[in-house]
C-alpha cells in the first residue's frame, strides 16, 4: 500500500533528509514514526504524501508511483490520503463546520450532502456541539479534533499525522490518541510521527525508529497490530470521555446543518 524503496531525499543547503530508506506499510497498520529531532519523519511523511519527491528511489502509494508521476495522479492521491499537523492548519475565518466542509467541497462533493456529512464527521470526532464555534473559541485538543474530522472527509485509506499531539496537554493527548485508534480499527491505516514516549509505552504498535535520516529499529511485528486491537476494547477512560462527550451531543446538540 505504502512501499519506500530505496529513497533518499537530499536538501540543497542542509544535505541528506532521508538516506536509503526502504520501508512497506501495509494496509490497514498503525505505525508511529520515532526518532529525534531532525532524523527525518516529516520528511518521509511528506515523501508519502507526495508534497515531495525523492532525490533518489521511488515512493508507491495506492499504486501512484513517484518516479513516473501523471497529471491528476497527486491530486488522486491526496483524495485517499489524510494528513494532520501539529499546529492544526484549519482555517481561522472559518467555523468548525465550515473547515470540514470547505474539504468536502474542494473535492467536488455534491453540494446537498455537505452538511449531514460534515455533522457525521463532527459527531464522530465529540464535536456535534462545537460546530458554528471558530478555531480560535476551541481549546487544542478540540481543534486537532476538527483537523481529524477533515482529513476523512474522504474515507481515506490511510491518515498521515505529524506529531499530532505535540502541542497538546496530556488530556487532549489521550483523546486525540484514542480517536487514531478508533480510526484505525475501523480499517484506516494510521502513520504518526511523534516525540510522545508515553503514547509509544501505552501501546503495541509497530514503531520505527529513525536517526540521521535513516531507519535504526523497526518493530515490524505483525502481532502488534492485534494486541493493539485488543487493547481498544478494553476499559479505558479516553474512550469513555470521548463516547460520554458524543452522548451527549447526540441527545442535546441543536444541529443547525441538518438538511431541510
Ligand atoms: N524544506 C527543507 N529544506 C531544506 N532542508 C530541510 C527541509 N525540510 C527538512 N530539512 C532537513 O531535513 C532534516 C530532517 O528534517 P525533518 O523535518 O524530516 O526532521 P523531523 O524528524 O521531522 O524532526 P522534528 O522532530 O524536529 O520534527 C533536517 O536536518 C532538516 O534540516
Ligand atoms: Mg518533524
Amino acid at each position: 500500500m505504502i512501499r519506500l524503496t530505496h529513497v533518499t531525499k537530499e536538501y540543497p543547503r542542509t544535505g541528506r533528509a532521508l538516506d536509503d530508506v526502504s520501508l512497506h506499510v501495509a494496509k490497514g497498520e498503525f505505525v508511529f514514526l520515532t526518532g529525534p529531532s531532525g532524523s527525518g519523519k516529516s520528511t518521509m511523511l511528506k515523501l508519502i504524501f507526495m508534497e515531495e519527491r525523492p532525490t533518489a528511489g521511488e515512493v508507491r502509494v495506492s499504486g501512484i508511483n513517484s518516479a513516473t508521476l501523471h497529471r491528476g495522479d497527486i491530486a488522486r492521491l491526496r483524495r485517499k490520503l489524510g494528513v494532520v499537523f501539529q499546529d492544526f492548519r484549519l482555517l481561522d475565518d472559518r467555523t468548525a463546520h465550515a473547515n470540514v466542509a470547505f474539504a468536502l467541497e474542494v473535492t467536488g462533493a455534491a453540494e446537498p450532502t455537505v452538511p449531514a456529512k460534515v455533522s457525521r464527521l463532527l459527531t464522530h470526532v465529540g464535536l456535534a456541539s462545537k460546530g458554528l464555534a471558530f478555531p480560535k473559541e476551541l481549546s487544542g485538543g478540540e481543534q486537532q479534533r476538527v483537523a481529524i474530522a477533515r482529513a476523512l472527509v474522504n474515507d481515506p485509506f490511510v491518515l498521515l499525522a505529524d506529531e499530532p499531539t505535540g502541542n497538546l496537554d496530556d488530556r487532549a493527548t489521550r483523546g486525540v490518541f484514542q480517536l487514531l485508534r478508533e480510526i484505525n480499527a475501523a480499517g484506516t491505516a494510521v502513520v504518526m510521527a511523534t516525540h510522545n514516549l508515553e503514547l509509544l509505552r501505552r501501546s503495541d504498535f509497530r514503531t520505527i525508529d529513525m536517526l540521521h535520516g535513516r531507519i535504526v529499529s523497526d518493530t515490524g511485528d505483525s502481532g502488534a497490530a492485534e494486541r493493539a486491537a485488543a487493547r481498544l476494547a478494553e476499559d479505558d477512560a479516553a474512550a469513555r470521555e470521548i463516547a460520554d462527550a458524543r452522548e451527549g451531543e447526540r441527545t442535546t446538540a441543536a444541529r443547525p446543518w441538518t438538511p431541510a
